[in-house]
């Protein structure tokens, strides 16, 4: 099976966990647009969806698929997204895709976070894929050496701005042998707006692609 076989397989697992008649969150990505297509052949038993980035939200709408504006709704029962890497804790790193605030921001809205990935995304400790950081474009020089200053080496996304209007810094080299410490250490840096790891809060379900099928952690 390649990549694109598990990413499918794996969106499609993500079906089960999402009620009927609900508003799903749903979030960004290649394993993500897989399932906003899963969710397309079934909207009529949706009542809609809020997106983590532009381009889900477009990806939905062009599916007929309603959108709600997160401050429209209470609790929403499921969040689907994928990462770019994770523990076998559920600890992962995101935001290879830019979308990380907002994902972060719907996946602490959501009762239960169902992480979709294929199985080169499951690491023994996070860090190999550059740490992404959302910074307020101002502060990015002060914030960049800050993170040097804990061990990394960030490079500013060129050419990229988030959907909220700011920038980004993929650290890399940083040795995240306790992510929820890292992760609050980096987001109390003045300028930093979030930052990819998602350890306070991991992913409540993971759901995994490998050649035998998708097994669940
Ligand atoms: C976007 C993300 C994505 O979930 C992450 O980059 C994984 O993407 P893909 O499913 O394309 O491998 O965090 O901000």
């Amino acid at each position: 099976m390649n990549q694109d076989e598990k990413k499918r397989l794996v969106a499609e697992a993500a079906l089960d966990y999402v009620p009927d008649g609900c508003i799903v969150g749903v979030g960004t990505g290649s394993t993500a647009n897989f399932f906003i297509d899963a969710l397309g052949a079934r909207r009529d038993r949706l009542r809609g969806a809020v997106a983590s980035s532009e381009a889900s939200a477009a990806r939905l709408r062009a599916l007929g698929i309603p959108l709600f504006d997160l401050n429209e709704v209470d609790e929403l029962p499921v969040y689907v997204d994928g990462a770019d890497e994770t523990t076998r804790e559920r600890a992962l790193i995101k935001g290879g895709g830019g979308a990380l605030t907002r994902e972060k921001i719907v996946a602490a809205a959501s009762k239960t976070f169902v992480c979709v990935v294929d199985d080169s995304k499951l690491v023994a400790q996070l860090g190999r894929f550059p740490l992404p950081v959302e910074v307020i474009p101002l502060a990015r020089a002060l914030v960049a050496r800050q993170l040097t200053a804990l061990g990394g080496r960030p490079v500013l996304r060129e050419g990229f701005i988030t959907d909220n209007g700011n920038e980004i810094l993929d650290v890399h080299g940083l040795a995240i042998s306790a992510p929820a410490d890292l992760e609050t250490t980096i987001n109390q840096l003045t300028g930093v707006v979030t930052n990819g790891l998602f350890a306070r809060r991991p992913a409540d379900v993971l759901l995994m692609a490998t050649d035998r099928g998708v097994v669940r952690g």
